[in-house]
């Protein structure tokens, strides 16, 4: 992010032609020192108090500024100008309201600004449109947004719409959160014959996902992201309850690099009551991890079809990182005749070797530098199998004498499969993956590096 301070705004507009007046907004903010990073639904809300006028249009943006609070007002103010607001009656109609909501963990009150804003937890068509952008976030007094709004009156909530012909008129990342709405618009952009890239992920996100992102957007007319961690591809033991999770972080990530809309549903809309569907796919989701994670690929599949029946994507995009998935997701597209080409995008890694995951959070500071023995057992495994070695019993036996150099590394597995059945080999012809899972403490690490031609 280019610009110090992360603020969020709260716009409305009920004169002229309402949602105009937002866009209009959204494109000048940048000639006024605001970058708009994220743009909420609109909404449309029944005015509150004064004079009898119509119906506002409310939307919330995630910006980021290098202005302080009272120039960040001043700034606004004469955006509502140019915009063509005049003085007007109090609580009257206006063509643009800009209001400064939050301004990174600042309680900040002068004459003519108070943040957080003063009405905002008390106001629905305010934290509605906030909540899209997101759902986690918390104010500095430590209050969720969330709980806010959940404690108004259910009339006021009400009255608080989602205006939906905003779909034509999208300008900035949205945040979709429902299956209904991401339908729609799947189904729209199939219609028009939009090339669209679907980049799956479960949040947090760290430069291997942004490097699916980036080539989903030089690849596609539009790009959507979905976040949502999805429970049915966790076990009974697995971390589902601790993983990482920080949407406002993501949603910003994801707009810093091009990303068009982020999905993130909530799981009650993803998996209704009495939802009974599973997809079994046998070979290339029993080695590996399918061996230790049962139910692991079934959720994988089931999300992912999903999400492709709503998306209806021309390309989706998975990290080599999860090779086993990637293979299992290309036989999924291949076995139901999916019209969705597959690509797999390499591995990022650390400065110093370790491949980036979500899970690296978890690593205290000695496992973080043990966990380096992985990205070097596998290189020096590729120098092996590059001198000809082609004993994969030789080769992984060097690489489980490496990591076992490290006291805290648990093996899991170390196991040379063919790159598309997920079967093991005995002699490497083709193209192959060398795979391993590595525990260091709680953390279960995978790794993997391809041999042999790309085929
Ligand atoms: O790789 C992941 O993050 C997940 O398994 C995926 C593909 C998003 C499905 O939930």
């Amino acid at each position: 992010m280019a610009f110090s301070h992360r603020v969020y705004l709260g716009l409305g507009s009920n004169l002229g032609d309402r949602a105009a007046n937002l866009r209009y907004a959204v494109r000048r903010l940048p000639e006024f020192g605001v970058e708009v990073l994220a743009a909420s639904p609109l909404y449309q809300t029944a005015p509150w108090g004064g004079v009898a006028q119509p119906d506002f249009l409310n939307q919330a943006l995630l910006a980021a500024t290098d202005l302080a609070p009272a120039e960040l007002l001043a700034a606004v103010k004469r955006l509502e100008e140019a915009a063509g607001r005049l003085p007007t009656v109090f609580w009257g109609p206006r063509v643009l309201d800009i209001d400064i909501l939050l301004y990174d963990e600042l309680t900040f009150q002068s004459e003519r600004l108070t943040i957080p804003h003063r009405e905002m937890k008390n106001r629905a068509f305010v934290l509605a449109p906030l909540l899209d952008l997101s759902p986690e976030l918390a104010l500095p007094d430590g209050e969720r947004a969330a709980a806010c709004y959940a404690r108004l009156p259910e009339a006021e909530k009400a009255g608080v719409r989602l205006y939906v012909e905003r779909i034509g008129g999208k300008t900035h990342m949205e945040v979709i959160k429902t299956v209904a709405e991401m339908q729609e618009l799947g189904r729209r952009w199939r219609a028009e014959g939009k090339k669209v890239g679907l980049v799956p992920t479960m949040g947090y996100l760290h430069e291997g996902h942004l490097a699916l992102a980036k080539r989903s957007v030089a690849e596609n007319d539009l790009t959507v992201m979905s976040v949502f961690v999805n429970p049915i591809q966790f076990g009974a033991n697995e971390d589902l309850a601790t993983y990482p999770r920080d949407l406002a972080g993501d949603v910003a990530k994801a707009a810093s690099v091009g990303v068009d809309y982020v999905f993130a549903p909530e799981p009650a809309d993803m998996y209704p009551e009495g939802f009974a569907a599973s997809i079994n796919l046998t070979g290339v989701t029993e080695t590996l991890c399918g061996a230790s994670r049962p139910g692991h690929f079934q959720g994988v599949c089931v999300v992912i079809t999903k999400l492709f029946n709503l998306v209806q994507p021309t390309n989706a995009y998975f990290g080599q990182k999860d090779g086993q998935q990637l293979a299992v997701l290309k036989k999924l597209a291949r076995d139901f005749n999916m019209p969705v080409k597959i690509n797999g995008v390499p591995i990022v890694r650390e400065a110093d070797g370790l491949a980036k995951s979500s899970r690296n959070v978890y690593l205290d500071e000695e496992c973080r530098k043990q966990a380096l023995v992985l990205n070097q057992s596998l290189q020096a495994a590729k120098k092996l199998y590059d001198a000809g070695e082609r004993d994969a019993e030789v080769i992984k036996a060097a690489v489980r004498a490496h990591i076992q150099t490290a006291s805290l590394a648990d093996i899991e597995y170390v196991e040379i499969v063919d790159a598309l059945t997920m079967q093991p080999v005995s002699r490497p012809e083709g193209q192959v993956m060398l795979a391993l899972a590595v525990r260091f403490k709680t953390t279960r690490l995978i790794d993997n590096i391809l041999l042999g031609p790309d085929e």
